[in-house]
């Protein structure tokens, strides 16, 4: 028979999926400041959080908001080279597509862009941004001082480097929205909510504010941990449930269970 920690395991499989977003008090504030953004004269806008801290669901959740009032585009991994990627926003700009194996004449680009300032204003998301080179960003930047395309670009934190440090990150004109990780407040509310949405009760309700308090400092609230976390618990559970039900109940989760999971994920070393 099928488990039902099977269902409550598959909740938490990481993707960004529009339906599945969630209104949380840090990512409510990160799109009301991105969308007051979007209003300013700006020409660029960072996106800066940690991997696993919502910003591509949110990038994601923005486009899909907006797109019936605003030419908004979302570019989700950079492209495999340059080439390919004015390609792609040639065809946004000029709602053409490029015969295969053309080249982008880039100041030809730029040219047609600064003809649209104050006739359109197209706003192209860049996702992991990080990963664009220092001429692609003076590319981009070029392409934003025509005001007519206005970029959001999404950058990973990360410990060893300092992204916006890097020089062509800096000396543009940035408005700066930043994801942190999740309070304990808004991760307890993503479990619960995760689950509420599939119906999960019984389950959501086993859950209790000890073990959300013990997700959350191994997983620091970061919303890729916490599903990498409630999937390995569930699993187990999935286990017990299968192999030895005597040892869990519907009602709660063991403590034991969650420490598995830590221990499991590298969370805590014996
Ligand atoms: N507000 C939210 N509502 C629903 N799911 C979220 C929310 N924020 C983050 N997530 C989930 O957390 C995980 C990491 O989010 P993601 O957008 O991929 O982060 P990042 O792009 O910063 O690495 C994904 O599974 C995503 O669906
Ligand atoms: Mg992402």
């Amino acid at each position: 028979m099928k488990s039902r920690y099977e269902s409550a395991k598959n909740v938490f499989i990481d993707s960004v999926d529009l339906e599945d977003y969630i209104e949380l008090e840090s990512s409510q504030a990160a799109y009301r400041q991105l969308e007051h953004s979007i209003g300013k004269p700006l020409k660029m806008i960072l996106l800066f959080g940690r991997p696993g801290t919502g910003k591509s669901i949110l990038l994601n959740r923005l486009q899909n908001k907006l797109e019936h009032q605003r030419e908004i585009h979302y570019f989700d991994t950079p492209a495999v080279n340059e080439k390919e990627f004015f390609q792609k926003l040639f065809k946004v700009l000029t709602k053409k597509s490029l015969p295969q194996n053309t080249e982008v004449n880039f100041s030809a680009l730029v040219n047609y862009c600064k003809k649209l300032r104050g006739k359109r204003e197209i706003i192209i998301i860049l996702d992991e941004a990080q990963m664009y080179g220092a001429e692609m960003m003076e590319k981009i930047r070029l392409l934003s001082d025509s005001r007519a395309v206005k970029f959001i670009v999404s950058l990973h934190k990360t410990d060893d480097e300092d992204l916006i440090a890097k020089e062509h990150f800096q000396s543009r004109i940035w408005e700066v929205v930043e994801l942190k990780n999740a309070s304990f407040q808004d991760q307890s509310s993503y479990i619960h909510k995760k689950l509420l949405k599939k119906n999960l009760f019984e389950i959501a309700n086993s859950i209790k504010v000890r073990d959300l308090k013990l997700i959350h400092k191994f997983t620091r609230g970061n919303f890729r941990e916490c599903n990498k976390m409630m999937y390995t618990i569930f699993e187990i559970c999935e286990y017990y449930d299968k192999n030895e039900p005597t040892k869990i109940t519907y009602e709660r989760i063991p403590v034991r269970i969650i420490e598995m999971a830590a221990l499991k994920l590298g969370y805590i070393n014996v």
